[in-house]
Formats: structure tokens, sequence, C-alpha cells
């Protein structure tokens, strides 16, 4: 029966406190031996973002976001005084761009550019050019601000000859082919710029996260405690932010993470096999996939729409995660949204028993997501020890925006893994890092540049 499938489900997707508090022991560890060591599976770049927002930048800037669902192109405008203004134009990348040869990419980027200063800012010129931070959020080693060599594609992203190679460059590049006015001085993720953002607002915040199609954080690091900075003459009393990059946890070896058979199936199957397993489990861009192929096992079992054609729900990434919240947040008895999922996007008929499966099911995959989710925050406060004194989490993405109840999620899994000092620990909607974030990065850029530094 339904009960029994549900039942065996919830044993593979459930989480215990203690299986938690043993992730986070590794996540700990494994973030330190990043901050140690350079290649280290989680990879904690320094992102040469140095001290904190003053709140007093000010000017105008464009932010080019690309890595997200959309690539974005925004001006903003600080205006001191801890507040900006935003306009932007957004666009669409489709699946065959995201695979083809990655000058075309940001060809495409500068031309986005391009059009925007065209019709918004007449007074830009190449006497008088615009300063743009890019907002990459993929992982980069970067060796300056507005370096940053692509370590790997994550999120499905595919598109040749750019791994291995300075984004910095090739988009600058791009930028002198379509003679756009505008210099790019600041490159950046989007953990990086919803940090320093958050910051910018609420001067207490540590650590910003990303919940969407993909998932990972950065926070506000001691240089002193940077083992493999070192060298490099830094002062020992300033703070860097990190771009941990942590979706990579407990990727090629997979020692710590309860993987069922269904993320190992999207891994397998997924064109980076081994990496982001952390991610995998978490993000926008696997939880629908998840839930599907847990359907599909059950088809096969012949456990339901027996004698209906499942052609559609066969596809691969067919299901997407937005279907998960709607599933999750539909108020009527009779689950009305999940009929209209079922009947319009796949041609399937349901019975109330199935739907309920359905939405327990998707509670059980988005819980579960949460719950690590907080794991990865738990290690970082726990290393950073913030518990006593309690820390802001400003937290951005599709997922934390749109899923309901993710929030209160992550706030359980805090308390099951830190005990009732979890509490201090709280997470708020992240300003718009790829945005603004980007914004004030450029102007901090600047500021430190006419210091002298
Ligand atoms: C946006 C942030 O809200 O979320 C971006 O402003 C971030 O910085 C994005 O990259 C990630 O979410 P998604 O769901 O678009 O991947
Ligand atoms: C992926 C990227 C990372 C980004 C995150 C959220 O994990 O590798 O750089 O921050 O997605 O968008």
């Amino acid at each position: 029966s339904m009960a029994d499938h549900l039942e065996k489900y919830t044993n593979l997707f459930t989480l215990s406190p203690q299986r938690m508090r043993m992730i986070v022991d590794a996540f700990e560890e494994t973030l330190d031996k990043g901050l140690q060591e350079w290649e280290q599976v989680i990879p904690m770049f320094p992102t040469w973002v140095f001290g904190t927002p003053k709140g007093t930048e000010s000017g105008d800037y464009l932010a080019l976001d690309l890595g997200g669902t959309n690539l974005r192109v925004c001006l903003v405008s600080l205006l001191g005084g801890c507040k900006f203004e935003i306009t932007q134009t957004k666009y669409r990348l489709t699946e065959e761009q995201k695979q083809e040869d990655g000058c075309k990419l940001f060809d495409f980027c500068a031309e986005c550019i391009k059009e925007f200063i065209d019709t918004h800012l007449p007074n830009v010129t190449h006497d008088n050019p615009i300063v743009i931070g890019f907002t990459f959020s993929y992982p980069c080693l970067q060796e300056r601000i507005d370096h940053g060599i692509l370590i790997r594609w994550t999120k499905g992203f595919g598109a040749p000859n750019v791994e291995g190679h300075d984004v910095g460059e090739m988009f600058k590049e791009s930028l002198k082919k379509f003679n756009v006015p505008a210099v790019m001085t600041a490159l950046l993720n989007d953990t990086t710029g919803a940090l320093i953002a958050s910051q910018y607002v609420r001067p207490k915040t540590k650590i910003a996260v990303i919940l969407g199609t993909g998932c990972n954080a950065a926070y506000s690091e001691d240089i002193k405690s940077i083992g493999k900075l070192k060298d490099k003459n830094l002062d020992p009393d300033d703070v860097v932010a990190i771009n941990c990059e942590w979706g990579a946890f407990d990727s090629d070896f997979h020692q710590h993470l309860p993987r069922t058979k269904y993320d190992i199936h999207i891994d397998e199957h997924s064109n980076k096999p081994g990496e982001q397993a952390f991610e995998k489990m978490i993000s926008g861009r696997y939880l629908g996939e998840i839930f599907r192929l847990v359907i599909m096992e059950l088809v096969d079992e012949g456990a339901m729409f027996l004698g209906q054609n499942t052609y559609k729900l066969e596809a691969p990434y067919s299901l997407d995660t937005a279907f998960l919240s709607l599933m999750e947040s539909d108020p009527t008895d009779e689950l009305l949204t999940i009929i209209g999922i079922f009947n319009h996007f796949y041609g399937l008929e349901t019975t109330l028993a199935e739907r309920q499966f359905f939405r327990a099911l998707a509670r059980l995959i988005g819980r579960r997501a949460a719950r690590l989710a907080a794991c990865g925050i738990a290690a970082i406060v726990r290393k950073k020890g913030y518990l006593e004194e309690g820390c802001e989490v400003g937290a951005d993405g599709s997922l934390y925006n749109k899923y309901p109840g993710f929030a209160q999620r992550i706030h359980q899994g805090l308390v099951d893994v830190l005990g009732a000092k979890g509490k201090n620990i709280t997470t708020y909607h992240a300003e718009d890092g790829s945005g603004a974030g980007a914004a004030i990065i450029a102007a901090m850029t600047k500021a430190r540049k006419d210091a002298g530094k």
C-alpha cells in the first residue's frame, strides 16, 4: 500500500540529529583542511574582498550576473547610507548556450551589456566608461580580484574551453571585441556578493548561503587563520571573504553523506560524475529529479499508473523542483494542485492516496535538503565559535525564497545539531548579492586601490 511505500522512503530520506552531528564533524574538518592547504575537497577560495563594507560606498556600477536561473545586467546606484537602487534586465540562457564554446558565452554577455548601456546609459562613453562587477557563480581560483581560473563547471554547465582558463580575461576580451565602454574590475561569486551586500545593510551578518539552482556559502575569515595564505604578506589582523564552494563536500570518495540510490543515479548520469556530492542532494537543480526517480521506481514496480502512459514522466529532469514547492503548499483536501500538475504536464490520473503520498514524498526530500544545508551552516558556526554570541546568516536563491517552510526547516535542523543555542543562529533573506553585492565590491576595490593597497 501507499503507507508501506511511504514508510520505506521515510527511512531512506530522514536525517536523525545524531547522523547530522556526524556530518557536521566531518564538514568542519573538511572546511579547515581547505583553509590550510590548496586543492582540497572544499576549496575555500580567498576572494580578495578584504574587510567589510562601510555602508558609505557610493556611485553607479554595472553588475553582470551569470550562474543563477537568469543572466542579468543590473545598473546599481549605491547611495551611501547603506542604501542602493537597482534597474535590471534579465535574459534567459538556453540549454544550448550552456554547452557551446566558452568564447560565445562571454561574447553573449558582452553584447547584453552593450545593449543595456545603449538603452539606459547615454552618458557612458569610451572617455567615461562604467565599472562592472562580474558575478560568475562557479568555482574559481583567484589570484587577484579581477581574475579567476574556472576549476570546474557546476549546475549542468559544460561550455568547452573555459575550465582551466581565466574567465576574467575571457570576459575582458569579449568586451574589447564588441567595443563596450566598460571596465570589469571585480570578479566574484554569488555567495561573496550576498555576504557583502548583506553586511552593507546588516553589519552583524557573518555568513551568506545560496540555496538555488546550486548550493554554496561564503563567510568572513581572519587572515591569520588561513594557513595557505601565510606567504602572501597580508595583514594578519584583516579579514577576507572566503567562497567555500561547499557543494563539493564529500565528492569522489563519498564517505560522509547518506546517499540513496536516487542520489547515486543522478550523480552517475550527470555531466560531472563524482563531483558536487553535497549540492546534488540539496539544490534546486536536483530535488525534482530525485522525486521523479522515486516515482519511476514505483511505476516500474507496478505500484502506480498501471495502464496509463508514463512516457512524459520518464524523461530525465522533466519534473521541476518548483512542482515540489507547489505540491507542498497545496491548500485543498483533495490536493487539486497535484491533480492539475500530473494531468496537465504528464497526462496522468492520480488517486487521492497517491497525491497524499506525493506530497509526503516532497516533504521528505525538501526536509532532507534543508537539514543538510543546516549541517553546512552549523559547521561554519562551530568552526568560528559563533554559537554563544549568535550570528545572522543572509540567504538567497529560489529554494530559500520560494520553497515553503525551507527556512523553518533549516532553523529546526540547526537546533537539532547545535542544541538550544542553535536558536541564536538565524537566517534571513539576503540582499541581492549578484547585483548590489557586485557593485559594493567594485566600490570597495576602488577605495582600496585609491588607498594604494
Ligand atoms: C538570486 C541572487 O536571488 O539567487 C543571486 O541574487 C543568486 O545572487 C541566485 O545567484 C541563485 O538562485 P537561483 O535559484 O537563481 O539559482
Ligand atoms: C554552485 C557553484 C557556486 C555557486 C552556487 C550557488 O555550487 O559552484 O559557485 O555559489 O552554485 O549559485
